[in-house]
């Protein structure tokens, strides 16, 4: 092989991977403490206290009680050039789910875990913030990292918005991971327009009469006119939906009846529906309920119908997602370690803060199945290689460099 000098490009850029690398032990501490102490959405008080004291020892500017727990923290590049705002958001909650690992920083909050990452993505954000402090000469603007609350459900996002975190200074986009079991250590999944589906949800209550099983002519048997909507349902995707568009709807609960000689006089269902195009919106709800009018007018049924739309779907910007692409390339060596047929059915309220500016959220490849954590997300036993912390914050520091040049 023929020796060559680095050229000054590479030379940067182990210099800020090497920075980067050092800050492993802390990353891992930080992320260990907040995966002991879980919280559940807009109760991340010990999560945001933490937050809050490390931010302020690294004298980095911050708001806290944002819609209730969320923090929004404020770094301002010194290099001239650029006056632009980029955001990078990180989400803070638990989940209800009881910890079966044994690891020695298991969750101390009975039947409370992170069983979903979100405590990495904040350890990520610190470390991406106590970074760029200290590097604010190879950057112009401003970055601000907000700290969401309530991803899980009800959704912290929204509430952010509307408390102002993308105003003053305006945000000009912004940018978000998530730790993904789905791809293993070193990929990186990130694409341009929809990456996660939007999430809408229905309640549905059948009112038949009851009575005899012996003598159904006089009843309205809410049984199968249940069982009529749950098929008929299934007719939306696979005939009024454009094949080349993927939805999913789901019928996740469906109760019913006392006994079995008794016909049942009401049946309670509920479901969820996910689809990538914004052009469905309204669309699902709509037909939802002509199915379900239609079906229960023939057999002379009523229902209640309670229908919701949970979150939109994530869709990324093109060229903020190129930024990404290109930037993750660099930090992951590889090519092929870039996964854009990452899409996935699951939703985020990421897509609240990608309506309102452009911007990329991604998938970090964590699992590592032969130190056997790949198991999947909100299992008892969820947990990643915390080698992919500080390639998050890599990635994440490479980002303002390159769009706050
Ligand atoms: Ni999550």
């Amino acid at each position: 092989m023929v020796s060559t000098f680095p050229n000054p490009a590479s030379v940067d850029l182990s210099r800020v991977r090497l920075s980067i690398r050092s800050l492993q032990p802390q990353l891992v501490e930080w992320r260990r403490r907040l995966h002991q102490q879980p919280e559940l959405g807009f109760q991340e008080k010990l999560t945001a206290e933490l937050i809050s004291q490390k931010l302020q020892a690294w004298g980095i500017e911050h708001q806290t009680g944002i819609a209730q727990t969320g923090i929004v923290a404020t770094i301002k590049g010194t290099r001239l050039g650029t006056e632009k705002v980029l955001a990078i958001r990180a989400d803070m909650d638990a989940l209800p789910i009881q910890e079966l690992n044994e690891v020695d920083y298991r969750s101390q909050h009975d039947g409370l875990m992170h069983a979903c990452g979100h405590d990495g993505h904040t350890a990520i954000a610190l470390g991406t913030a106590y970074y760029l402090q200290q590097h604010r000469q190879d950057f112009g603007g401003t970055v601000k990292i907000i700290f969401q609350p309530a991803e899980e459900g009800p959704g912290g996002a929204k509430p952010m918005i509307e408390a102002g975190v993308l105003k003053n200074p305006d945000v000009d986009a912004i940018i978000g991971l998530h730790l993904w079991n789905n791809l293993p250590l070193g990929t990186v999944g990130v694409r341009s327009g929809a990456l996660m589906a939007a999430a809408e949800c229905f309640n549905c209550q059948i009112l038949g009469k009851g009575g005899h099983g012996a003598m159904p002519h006089q009843t309205i048997d809410a049984v199968l006119v249940a069982a009529q909507v749950v098929n008929a349902l299934q007719s939306i995707v696979a005939r009024n939906v454009n094949p080349i568009d993927a939805a999913v709807v789901t019928v996740g609960e469906l109760h019913a009846g006392t006994k079995r000689n008794v016909i049942a006089d009401s049946a309670r269902m509920s479901g969820t529906v996910r689809y990538f195009n914004p052009n469905f919106k309204g669309f699902f709800k709509q037909r939802i309920e002509q199915v379900i009018a239609g079906i229960c007018q023939s057999y002379g049924a009523k229902y209640e119908l309670e229908y919701w739309s949970l979150y939109p779907p994530v869709i990324n910007d093109g060229a903020i997602a190129q930024l990404v692409r290109s930037v993750a390339e660099e930090v992951i060596e590889t090519p092929i370690g870039i996964v854009p047929e990452c899409q996935t059915m699951g939703a985020e309220d990421m897509s609240f803060f990608l309506e309102a500016v452009p911007g990329c959220y991604f998938f970090l490849g964590s699992a590592n199945a032969a130190k056997d954590l790949a198991y999947p997300h909100h299992h008892p036993r969820f947990d990643f290689d915390e080698i992919a912390l500080p390639i998050g914050v890599e990635i994440f520091v490479r980002s303002v460099e390159k769009f706050l040049k």
